[in-house]
């Protein structure tokens, strides 16, 4: 009742101020269609609507965006770009580059978008000075997720090690039980790759692999290592995973058909929807190793035509950064807020952890960018590596000639 007042009241504010106040409107696209993601999104276009807002919604399904982002290519080169667009990291750069972004500075500077968010993050958001995207959230990538009753039966405890994990999934295996729920996508390859690779090169590795591309690092025996372990994970996982969606691995784990996922916390976003307690049904820990990978969704408003587009724009981005959106989205969708003065009380222990590593991480130079989730590096050199990660991984290809693709994979694409 309340809430149709308030877009009564909003809708009654508009129409007094006639021609003066367009009616703002908005195409959205994301690829937010699971469960734990369309209910987070659904605060979005539930909030937007209050405000007087008319959502139009375009969501592209297909975990990890890649799909959505095809779309979007075909809609600018159309002429027809959406409103707003979920992109992040370097995508928002390229995308800059390109001329068809608009500039957000006008709210951006009237919410005091540079004092309540973290300047790293602030970073991605400008574009030659100009901010160009709002911040939604911060979700960690390296976490493995658990069935509780299914460790428990099998007398074991959260792996700390990847020796540990392999030890326990050999016992799980032996027990009858799909250690690893995994879905044979690229972008899912590439997740459990970094993750691997995080625990197994260090935050400093990892950075100079993936971050700055080194070519000694990314043909060192450390990452013949971590090809090594990618080759036992491929043993821990059932045969039925290619093409699985990553939300069908997360039921896995909830129906205790697996023990173990490992994923961006987007995937406790699922166990929530699901009706799951943190801690009792599921559990959560950082993966083996040190470091924290972070993957900061967003949205990029494109340039368009028509008042009531450019208002739906500059609404759309004051919700997102705006304190109550940025607690209901993040306590659906897995993540934690973007903005560094919303309380964490409502959250759950798994947010809290995320919050208080991720604190740890930046005072020592362990907080990296996510390179499955676009994060560190652009499309042309992520894509490269993941080709090369996931060809591998659906292949008997040995450890020293996947350094070597590696290697040249990442040259040719500069
Ligand atoms: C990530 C995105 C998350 C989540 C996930 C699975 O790239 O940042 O918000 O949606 O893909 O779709």
């Amino acid at each position: 009742m309340q809430k149709l007042a308030m877009a009564a009241s909003s809708a009654a504010l508009i129409a007094l101020a006639g021609p003066l106040l367009a009616e703002p409107q908005a195409e959205v696209l994301h690829w937010w269609t699971a469960g734990g993601e369309a209910k987070a999104v659904g605060v979005l276009q539930e909030e937007f609507a209050e405000q007087g807002g008319t959502w139009t919604d375009m969501p592209v399904a297909g975990g990890g965006g890649d799909a959505a982002m095809t779309a979007l290519r075909a809609r600018v080169l159309s002429g027809n770009a959406p409103t707003a667009v979920q992109l992040k990291g370097p995508a928002i750069q390229e995308w800059y580059e390109e001329g068809v972004l608009a500039d957000i500075s006008d709210v951006a500077e009237a919410e005091g978008w540079a004092d309540v968010l973290p300047a790293s993050i602030a970073g991605h958001m400008k574009c030659d000075g100009q901010w160009c995207a709002a911040p939604v959230n911060v979700h960690r990538v390296d976490w493995i997720w658990a069935n509780a009753d299914v460790l428990d039966a099998n007398g074991i405890e959260m792996p700390t090690t990847w020796d540990e994990f392999n030890a326990a999934a050999e016992k799980l295996q032996e027990a009858g039980v799909i250690p690893l729920a995994h879905g044979g996508q690229a972008w899912q390859d590439a997740t459990i790759f970094e993750v691997v690779a995080l625990g197994m090169l260090g935050p400093d590795g990892f950075e100079k692999a993936f971050v700055e591309l080194d070519p000694d690092t990314l043909t060192s025996p450390e990452m013949v290592a971590v090809f090594d372990q990618m080759a036992k994970m491929r043993g821990y996982v059932d045969e039925n995973a290619p093409g699985r969606d990553w939300n069908l691995a997360t039921a896995m784990v909830m129906n205790g058909e697996a023990a173990f996922q490992i994923m961006g916390d987007w995937a406790k976003g699922e166990f929530l929807a699901a009706g799951k307690v943190p801690g009792e049904d599921f559990l959560c820990e950082s993966a083996p190793g040190e470091g924290y990978l972070y993957n900061v969704d967003s949205f990029a408003m494109f340039e368009v035509d028509g008042e009531d587009k450019k208002a739906g724009q500059e609404l759309l981005a004051k919700l997102i950064v705006g304190p109550n959106f940025q607690k209901v989205f993040n306590l659906n969708k897995g993540s934690i807020p973007v903005r560094t003065d919303v309380p964490l009380d409502e959250f759950d222990s798994c947010a809290n952890k995320s919050s208080e590593d991720m604190a740890a991480a930046s005072d020592n130079g362990a907080l990296l960018p996510s390179y499955a989730h676009g994060m560190a590096l652009r499309g042309a050199q992520a894509g490269a590596i993941t080709d090369v990660v996931t060809a591998h991984f659906n292949s008997d290809m040995s450890s020293d000639e996947a350094v070597q693709m590696l290697a040249d994979a990442v040259a040719n694409s500069m």
